[in-house]
């Protein structure tokens, strides 16, 4: 084993090595991108409260409804998302990697694979009908553009068990109030289909293999993304005549009740239950039929939905989801059917700042307590520590500078108070207090400062 000293002389050394590299690298201008990697965010304290604030918003709704909050590891094993999750997302967005045991490994693309792995791994236990929520950070290798990035966070909400229709339509409502907890809910549809009803259409009226069928599912979710000749093409290998094209378009414009005429099917009175449903709940105003949804994930049984703006600046989605039948059947002989929705930060915060629905922060700090000289410190922490213990947000100085810097150092940081004081003020137990929103300043005994301040920003 190396002596200390020599420890240390290894360690100096190393110092010297990277000290070099560091400056050659910069002689070559090689210094290092300050830019994060492409389709992902930094996020800075100003967006860091904006993300919080979204996510205590939406927390709060869901758990108004009960649900309970999980979450599971980034890795996963990449079959868990080969088998269900889609072709678009395995082939060509999945992060992943081989791990040092040479195990193949997935970042989570969404969460609902690991949501039904974590039922089925205690599907005795679980008091039903589960309500879960989630809100992870999910990876998928996009071409970056509006509301699409590479990563992103999701609020997932999940029932599995019940009764399938109530559940659907609770799903959906409580969609609704988490738009209307952020006062949005007047500026979006939501669209809701359903998988069997497409499938009697591919399958009944158009003759349409179970193959097939899905390869058109997925033709007709990345249709707006691939544009109409591609499209075309895409239909025209998989066999889809002219005549097979013109049935779907005509589905496409009919409205739910020429449907229901047309197409009876399970799907269409499973539809039709549901907007029973959610006109007792008072939900169907912002509900409608649209048989172009999907929903590219294969797993999708029944009712499928999104979520739109009305606003024409934002196209995606600003959720998705749906009933999933058979999921739970990857881990083994588990039937217990769910529905549930993914709502991603990007499009929700394009939404809110679309319409105006993000509130003013205020400042960050309430409280700057001066440090007029170094030995004063002990006090200084005194009246910060009293500020604290009242649940506000204090800074002090780590240098003791002059009394004009110390001033700007508070208004820099956004403090609406600082407090003041010096050696006469000490001896009289008293401070400064100056409102920095309107520059006003009064003396205040000691005792009196913390809940003056609390009185004011807390307005109690
Ligand atoms: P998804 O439609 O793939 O569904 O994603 C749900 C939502 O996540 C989208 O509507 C969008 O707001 C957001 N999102 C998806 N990809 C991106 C991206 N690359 N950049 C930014 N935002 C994105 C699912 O993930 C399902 N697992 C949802 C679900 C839960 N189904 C049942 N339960």
């Amino acid at each position: 084993m190396a002596s200390k000293e020599g420890r240390l002389q290894g360690m100096r050394q190393n110092t010297k090595v990277f000290d070099a590299y560091v400056e050659l690298r910069l002689d070559r201008g090689m210094a290092l991108s300050t830019q994060p990697y492409k389709g992902t965010r930094d996020f800075y304290p100003e967006d860091m409260r904006i993300q919080r604030w979204m996510f205590n918003r939406m927390r709060e709704v869901v758990e108004r409804y009960g649900y309970r909050e999980y979450d599971g590891p980034m890795l996963e094993p990449f079959e868990l998302y080969a088998a269900k999750t889609g072709e678009e997302i395995v082939n060509q967005q999945l992060y992943w990697l081989m791990d040092r045991g040479e195990r193949k490994l997935a970042i989570r693309p969404e969460m609902t694979p690991t949501l039904a792995r974590m039922v089925a791994a205690k599907f005795h236990e679980l008091p039903r009908p589960v309500r879960w929520f989630s809100t992870p950070n999910l990876w998928r290798y996009e071409r970056p553009q509006r509301g699409r990035l590479r990563e992103h966070w999701q609020l997932n909400v999940d029932v599995l068990g019940g009764d399938p229709l109530l559940a659907d339509a609770e799903i959906l409502s409580l969609a609704l109030d988490v738009l209307r907890g952020f006062g949005g809910e007047k500026h979006v549809s939501i669209r809701v289909n359903n998988r069997r009803l497409m499938d009697h259409l591919f399958r009944e009226k158009m003759g349409l293999n179970a193959e097939t069928a899905l390869q058109v599912t997925k033709a007709l979710d990345a249709r707006a993304k691939v544009g109409e000749e591609a499209y075309a093409k895409w239909l025209g290998d998989l066999g889809v005549d002219s005549q097979k094209r013109d049935v779907m378009e005509r589905f496409f414009q009919s409205g739910f009740e020429e449907t229901a005429k047309n197409l009876p099917c399970e799907g269409v009175t499973e539809l039709r239950s549901l907007f029973e449903l959610l006109e007792q709940s008072g939900a169907a105003g912002s509900v409608q039929f649209d048989p172009t949804v999907l929903r590219g994930l294969d797993y999708y049984t029944g009712t499928v939905f999104e979520m739109y703006d009305t606003s024409p600046d934002n196209r995606r989605a600003i959720f998705g989801g749906g009933r999933y039948d058979n999921l739970l059947a990857l881990f083994g002989n588990y039937k217990l059917s769910g529905v549930g929705f993914g709502m991603g930060d990007v499009t929700l915060r394009n939404f809110l700042e679309t319409h105006q629905l993000l509130p003013s922060f205020g400042s960050a700090v309430d409280v700057f307590v001066s440090l007029p000289r170094p030995e004063l410190r002990l006090h200084a922490e005194k009246v910060a520590q009293s500020c604290r213990s009242l649940g506000l947000r204090v800074i002090t100085p780590l240098s003791s500078e002059g009394f004009g810097a110390q001033l700007k150092q508070a208004s820099k940081h956004g403090a609406r108070f600082a407090v003041l004081f010096g050696d006469t003020e000490i001896a009289q137990g008293q401070a400064m207090l100056k409102d920095l929103s309107t520059g006003e300043q009064v003396t205040v005994g000691l005792a009196e400062l913390a809940p003056r301040i609390h009185q004011v920003i807390k307005g109690t």
